[in-house]
């Protein structure tokens, strides 16, 4: 290659990762609740917060996470906390997701309250 055209690919190169970069940045910053709900929570409460009947026969305590009155006890810390350290049936999660996407699913959690409380 020329030299001219080794400049016109660094050029190129450098353009792409000032677009790439800041994207990449942002997303390390903040982790996506709700991907991590579905991938790591959905199949236990189900993807509006709402169990399964399968799994509450499974798991007699789980309840309904879109229960407004029920969710508003919880505070966002508290869910975390049950994420990080897990509680009865339910297995922790501190080696698997750091503390921000911990924080991101307790805030993601505190979202799915919404989804119940427009039911007539
Ligand atoms: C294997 C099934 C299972 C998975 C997967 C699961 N949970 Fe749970 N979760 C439970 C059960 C069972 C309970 C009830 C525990 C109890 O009361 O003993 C519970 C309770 C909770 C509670 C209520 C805590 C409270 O203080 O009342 C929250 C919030 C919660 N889970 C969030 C999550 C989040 C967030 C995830 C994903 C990171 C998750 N769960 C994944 C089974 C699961």
């Amino acid at each position: 290659m020329s030299m001219q055209s080794w400049t016109r690919a660094a050029l190129v190169v450098g353009a792409l990762l000032a677009v790439a970069l800041p994207a990449a940045r942002l997303e390390a910053q903040e982790p996506d609740g709700a991907a991590l709900y579905k991938q790591h929570c959905r199949s236990c409460h189900g993807a509006l917060g709402v169990p399964s009947q399968r799994m509450v026969t499974l798991y007699p305590k789980l309840k309904s996470l879109a229960d407004s009155a029920y969710l508003a006890s919880l505070s966002t810390d508290s869910i975390a906390v049950v994420t990080r350290d897990g509680m009865g049936d339910m297995k922790a999660y501190a080696d698997k997701l750091s503390a921000s996407e911990i924080a991101a699913v307790a805030r993601f959690v505190k979202t799915l309250a919404d989804t119940t409380a427009r039911r007539p």
